[in-house]
Order: C-alpha cells, then sequence, then structure tokens
C-alpha cells in the first residue's frame, strides 16, 4: 500500500549555523526537526488525510480520550548517517510490526507496514540535515498514535485515532555512553502483570514507572529494574531496556536473556543479539533469572558481565545492582569484553562500518 502524502513545508527553516549548533550537543529527545507527519484513521475512510506538514501543536478537546484513558502507542528507531552520506534506518519493519501489536492489545487500529516505513522515509529525507554526523549521534524517531474521540465514555475504544511521527537529533541516551550504569531492584512497584500490557509499547506503561525511576534516583541509582508481579523475584527488564546476563568468559561466554512471557517489552535489539551473537561463536538462552541467582552468579564469577540493551540506550552496561537486601558489582564494575564485542557489531552495521549479514538495514534516502 501506498500513501498519498499533502505536503507542507514549513516556511521558515532553521540556518545552517543555528542547526549546527543545536547538534554539537543534542542531548536525548530534547529538539526536534522542522516537519512531522500525520495520519487520521476512522472507521469509514480508515486512514487518511496523510500529512507532512511543519513541526509544531496539535490542538486537542479537553474531552479527546487520550487526555483521560491513555489510549496510546509509540515506537522509537533511529536514522543513522552512514559513510557514503546516505542515510538508513535498522529494521524498521520490526517496528512496524511491533506498534501494530501494541495496537492490536490497545483496541486501535493497524497501521499498513508500508505506510510506516513510508512516513518514516518521507519525514527523513525532507529533514535530511538534521540526521547528525557526529559518531554515536542519530536522528530518533518517533511514531506514536493517539485516541481522538472526544467524550469520556469507557464501554468503547476511540472511533478515531492520529497517528503521527516526530523526528529529534540525539546523542545516547546515556550520557557518557559508555560509564556502566547502576541498577535499583523495585520491589514496591511492579511494571506489568499477566494479561496486562506490558509486552506493548503504551504510554501508561512508562507512566507507571516514573515512581520507581525516582526511587531509584534515591537510592543513588541510574536506572529501575522491574521483576516479576507475583514472586518478586524474577529479572524482566530495565525502564526502557532488555538486559543480558554473560556467564563464563573467553571462548566459553554464553549469554542470557529473560524469556518473553508476555509482560516483557519484545525489544529489536534484543531480538537483534539474539540472532548477532552465535554469528560470532556465543550461545545464546532465553530463560529466567532471580535476584539471588544474579547476585549469587556474580559472587561466585559464574556471571561476568551483564548489560541492557535497547534503540535508545544501545548497549549499556550494567556495573552495580541494588536491592532492599544490598548491592553488588557486577564482574569488577566496568564494561566486560562481550559487552563491548556486541556493542562495537551492533553499532557497526547500524553506522555502516560493518557488513550487514541479516539485511537489516533499510535505505531511508
Ligand atoms: N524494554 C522497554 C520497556 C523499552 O521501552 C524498550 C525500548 O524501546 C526496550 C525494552 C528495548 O526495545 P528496542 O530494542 O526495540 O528499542
Ligand atoms: C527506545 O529505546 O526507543 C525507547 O523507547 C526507550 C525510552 C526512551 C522510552
Amino acid at each position: 500500500m501506498t500513501m498519498k502524502f499533502d505536503i507542507n513545508l514549513a516556511d521558515q527553516r532553521v540556518s545552517d549555523a543555528d542547526r549546527e549548533q543545536l547538534l554539537a550537543s543534542p542531548g536525548f529527545g530534547q529538539i526536534f526537526t522542522e516537519h512531522m507527519i500525520t495520519i487520521e484513521w476512522d472507521a469509514e475512510s480508515g486512514w487518511h488525510n496523510a500529512q507532512l506538514r511543519p513541526y509544531g501543536p496539535l490542538s486537542l478537546d479537553p474531552a479527546t480520550k487520550v487526555l483521560h484513558y491513555g489510549q496510546e502507542l509509540f515506537e522509537g528507531l533511529k536514522a543513522y548517517r552512514q559513510p557514503d552520506g546516505s542515510i538508513v534506518s535498522f529494521r524498521p519493519r520490526a517496528n512496524a510490526a511491533r506498534f501494530n501489536a501494541s495496537g492490536e492489545r490497545m483496541a486501535m487500529p493497524p497501521l499498513p507496514e508500508d505506510v510506516f516505513v513510508e512516513a518514516l522515509e518521507l519525514l527523513v529525507s525532507t529533514d535530511r540535515d538534521w540526521v547528525p554526523t557526529q559518531e554515536g549521534h542519530s536522528l530518533y524517531l518517533r511514531p506514536f498514535m493517539i485516541a481522538t474521540e472526544v467524550g469520556m465514555g469507557i464501554n468503547a475504544p476511540s472511533s478515531t485515532y492520529l497517528f503521527c511521527v516526530i523526528a529529534s537529533p540525539s546523542a545516547t541516551y546515556f550520557s557518557g555512553a559508555i560509564r556502566p550504569v547502576s541498577v535499583w531492584l523495585s520491589q514496591d512497584y511492579t511494571r506489568a502483570a499477566v494479561g496486562g500490557t506490558g509486552a506493548a509499547k503504551c504510554g501508561g506503561n512508562y507512566a507507571g514507572a516514573f515512581v520507581a525511576q525516582q526511587q531509584a534516583i534515591a537510592e543513588g541509582c541510574d536506572q529501575v529494574v522491574w521483576l516479576d508481579a507475583v514472586e518478586h523475584r524474577w529479572i524482566e527488564e530495565m525502564g526502557g531496556m532488555n538486559m543480558f546476563f554473560v556467564y563464563g568468559s573467553g571462548s566459553s561466554a554464553r549469554i542470557m536473556t529473560p524469556a518473553l512471557t508476555g509482560t516483557l517489552l519484545p525489544g529489536i535489539t534484543r531480538d537483534s543479539l539474539l540472532k548477532l551473537a552465535p554469528d560470532l561463536g556465543i550461545p545464546v538462552t532465553e530463560d529466567r533469572i532471580s535476584i539471588e541467582e544474579w547476585e549469587a552468579g556474580c559472587l561466585s564469577g559464574e556471571i561476568t558481565e551483564t548489560f541492557a540493551c535497547g534503540t535508545a540506550a544501545v548497549i549499556t552496561a550494567v556495573g552495580r545492582a541494588k536491592g532492599p537486601k544490598g548491592s553488588w558489582t557486577v564482574g569488577d564494575g566496568e564494561p566486560g569484553p562481550v559487552t563491548k564485542r556486541l556493542r562495537e557489531e551492533l553499532v557497526g552495521i547500524q553506522y555502516g562500518s560493518q557488513p550487514d549479514p541479516h539485511s537489516w538495514i533499510h535505505k531511508l534516502v
């Protein structure tokens, strides 16, 4: 399916000098390009009124459903500048598929994957000057969908929706990217339970997480680690990242990540590492690990490294963990060789310095 987009360009573009200045240290999700995509949906017309238009505020009636009940979805992926100046993204169809899987859970209409990808191509090609050339930086793309019906009934989902894509030049999520993070094992709060929305990328999952993240910071940690809802023992994932545990070292190193139980977000980086690591001779498993096993494994040396992975965070080492009963160091507290190797390979594919054996790279411009 191809969509006909109305093109309405911004009257004023940011000057080259001002853009350069903004791109010098963009932070994460702080600055935005000059355009955005919007497409509307209703039952009669399906997806319609597709527009590329100047970036700007949306006007919503105060009784719009999304404002009250949070019927919303989002995705996150990046556009990467290549050595030849072209611009690519990484597995955008996987994001499109996850967007629709999330939509199914939230009773929202599917967007054809081709339209999702076309929207990215059009926005990035229009705002291509905003795709950073600085090493490790990228243009973070944020597709999202909101319920736009006006009315506060809760007997049925919204009858109308707005799909939107905005773009934000960004550095990596963690400043000083390579510094390992410390994590707080949340006992007081639960992110997701069986039958809930944990596997969907909906805003509410993140709204409910802020208080635990605040607690993590108050405990002197960078990030919260979520445990299962029933026993509060089994490690699920982090705030915006999946987790991997490295067992052993050298040629006998292997990696394990918590299995997708329906309460974790099925990360695309996670899935990519499950395919990439075996290429490098590193066996992978999907299993489960409790906090006690993690701590004991770190103390005995069986677990040598732990890292978190996601689009925004890429691959980030976990150096220390803290729970109510105490804290421990993972390995020597520094990023280990398996973490560094996997990061190098993944980033190499994304930025075009390594071959792409799984055809994950999609040229946008
Ligand atoms: N887990 C959560 C809760 C997330 O928000 C994210 C980020 O999107 C991830 C994991 C990692 O997913 P991905 O690798 O697709 O970015
Ligand atoms: C991402 O990695 O794309 C995320 O969505 C993480 C977070 C910023 C929500």
